[in-house]
């Protein structure tokens, strides 16, 4: 089984966004998907109960920060989103049972700063140290004309950590969630393009 979980100290980084649409792209796969929300907003729980009932299903994963308990058996793939400020204690019991950890990142000097600290608590953590969890970062609203300028690739060097893409800015996110749908549930034709995008971080979490 995969679990994949989704953290970012900075509230607003696109968490829910990559939480839904990771376990959205696993459902089309016929794979048994779990939705966990540590959140109290319940962003992707909300989004989950929006799912239109002919689309590929994604299960429930109840799970409390108070009892971090692993996925229940029989499920392929559990994608579990996060509040921010997640860290500390709470970080340290769920990375014992995630094999991979994505950090959505928008390229604001902001957004960099708010990582610092977090970047440096993740590496020190034994299942990182161990290279029993598996980090990676993905760049989100970041626009082609903007790229040239995108602080992200060198400021995750210094962290050792891959920048595995980067996610355009459109309002075709917005307009899906808001229906329990990503981009995913739409056809090829109208998403191409931000398909390519996320083919990278897909490859990736199925490398290992
Ligand atoms: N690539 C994108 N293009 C356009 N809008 C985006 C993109 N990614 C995320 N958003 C929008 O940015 C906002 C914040 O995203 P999201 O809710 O996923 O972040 P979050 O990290 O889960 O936030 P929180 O910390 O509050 O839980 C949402 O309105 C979402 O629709
Ligand atoms: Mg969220």
């Amino acid at each position: 089984m995969r679990k994949i979980l989704i953290v970012n100290p900075k509230g607003g980084s696109g968490k829910s966004t990559l939480s839904t649409h990771l376990a959205s792209w696993f459902a089309w796969q016929e794979a048994k998907v779990m939705l966990g929300d540590l959140d109290k907003q319940h962003s992707s729980h909300h989004w989950l109960d929006l799912r239109p009932a002919h689309l590929p299903q994604i299960a429930r994963w109840e799970i409390g920060d108070d009892h971090i308990a692993r996925p229940p058996k029989g499920s392929q793939v559990a994608v579990l989103d996060t509040p921010a400020g997640f860290s500390g204690n709470k970080l340290k019991k769920v990375l014992k049972i995630v094999d991979h950890v994505i950090v959505p990142i928008q390229p604001s000097a902001f957004d960099l700063w708010a990582c610092a600290d977090f970047f440096e608590e993740l590496a020190e953590t034994k299942a990182v140290r161990q290279e029993d969890v598996q980090v990676g970062a993905v760049g989100m609203r970041v626009n082609a004309r903007t790229q040239a300028a995108n602080p992200l690739p060198e400021f995750l060097r210094k962290y050792d950590i891959p920048l595995l893409t980067c996610v355009r800015d459109t309002q075709l996110y917005n307009q899906t969630i808001q229906r329990g749908m990503s981009i995913f549930d739409l056809p090829h034709s109208k998403t191409q393009r931000d398909r390519a995008e996320w083919q990278a971080l897909i490859d990736w979490v199925l490398k290992r």
